[in-house]
């Protein structure tokens, strides 16, 4: 079968649980996708991606189509087979990246020129060759070419930029069409900041045009936990209730629970890789960094209960030590661990939604993890 379908089956408030097939295997939502940017999880082998209970990871256009290029990932035999993972991969469309990476930008109604980070070479991303590549590198959830404008913008100004990311979702859409394979998805962007009519207008302007699933993106740029739900508040409430709601680059544990809980089914963050990479471990008490003093004789794991090597087998004095030694292990046990954590976060969340305790399940969780260490 290769279709896309998604299978909304219960809700709890307006939290949801459901499940996306796809022809590379379901994703039970609310779902947490890893960030593979370059082809990578960072300091992670996919088996072991896949064994923390991930059903779908996150690749980046921008930094693939620069380094290998998405046309030597195809003649390679696409992301799938080059990275070793057989499940779903979602990719980001580019220009949010292009915003934050690149220097020397410029953005016109055909598309952003920029300059690569890596090696100063001029590039194109249009709506059409963003699609060009993610189809290249076989991407089975795709993004449309959007802007994602900075935090805090003028109402005018934010206004301009979702029109013009409108008319770029019917530009990826129309390429989408032609070069995309049956089962493959793409998504639309909603966009408009905090403004409550822009962020209606973005959602009915891609409502028209048609999508499988609805991004929601321009958020976690800067405005805050508040801010960002009560932008979900008024948002997730227009989409359609049968089509997947993706939160992008969300966010921390909290973050998580408080959008599952206004209605969005997929996130992406480099939280767990990055500050795992960086010493800060989840926990349900709250974060903490496993380079402190604190740990140095601490033999217990980090989390005796994960069915993870990282959280139950080592113990913090152990990841203490790797840490402070500079060896490279240190990041791979707290990325899988952070990864561990997430995936089961997302698992009791779904338990949660399935059982109608939802709400008490998020209370509880706020309370133990804001009581916590860090
Ligand atoms: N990742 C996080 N936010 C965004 C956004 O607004 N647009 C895109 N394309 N990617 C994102």
């Amino acid at each position: 079968m290769s279709e896309f379908i998604f299978n909304l089956q219960k809700t709890d408030g307006q939290a949801r649980r459901g499940e996306i097939t796809t022809p590379r295997g379901k994703i039970q939502t609310p779902a947490f996708m890893p960030v593979g940017t370059a082809g990578t999880v960072k300091a992670m082998q996919t088996r072991d991606v896949k064994a923390t209970g991930a059903d779908i990871i996150l690749g980046n256009t921008y930094h693939l189509m620069l380094r290998p290029t998405a046309e030597r990932v195809a003649r390679l035999g696409g992301l799938h087979h080059f990275m070793q993972w057989d499940g779903p991969i979602l990719t980001d469309s580019g220009g949010f990246q292009v915003m934050s990476l690149s220097k020397l930008r410029k953005l016109t109604e055909e598309g952003v020129s920029f300059q690569s980070h890596i090696d100063g070479s001029r590039h194109m991303l249009t709506p059409e060759r963003s699609i060009e590549i993610q189809c290249l590198l076989g991407a089975d959830i795709q993004m449309q070419l959007d802007e994602c404008p900075p935090f805090p913008i003028t109402e005018e100004a934010s206004r301009e930029s979702l029109e013009l990311s409108i008319r770029w979702a019917k530009r990826s859409k129309d390429a989408f069409e032609k070069l995309s394979k049956p089962g493959q998805a793409l998504f639309g962007i909603v966009q408009g900041s905090v403004f409550e009519d822009q962020r209606k207008r973005s959602a009915e302007g891609l409502m028209e045009i048609g999508f499988p699933g609805y991004s929601v993106g321009g958020l976690a740029v800067g405005e805050g936990q508040e801010q960002m739900f009560r932008v979900l508040d008024f948002t997730t409430p227009v989409l359609p209730k049968d089509r997947p709601r993706y939160l992008m680059g969300v966010g921390k544990p909290p973050d998580l629970v408080g959008a599952v809980e206004r209605g969005i089914d997929m996130f992406d963050c480099v939280m767990p890789t990055r500050s795992g990479r960086h010493g800060q471990a989840f926990t349900w008490d709250g974060p903490i960094n496993i380079k402190n003093a604190a740990y140095v004789d601490d033999g217990t794991p980090l989390d005796a209960d994960l069915d993870c090597p990282a959280s139950r087998d080592y113990s913090k004095a152990y990841i203490n030590h790797l840490f402070r030694a500079g060896e490279y292990l240190a990041a791979t046990l707290l990325s899988w661990h952070n990864l561990a954590f997430y995936q089961e976060l997302m698992a009791r969340m779904r338990t949660a939604i399935e059982e109608d305790r939802f709400a008490a399940f998020a209370a509880e969780f706020r309370a133990r993890y804001s009581a916590g260490a860090a």
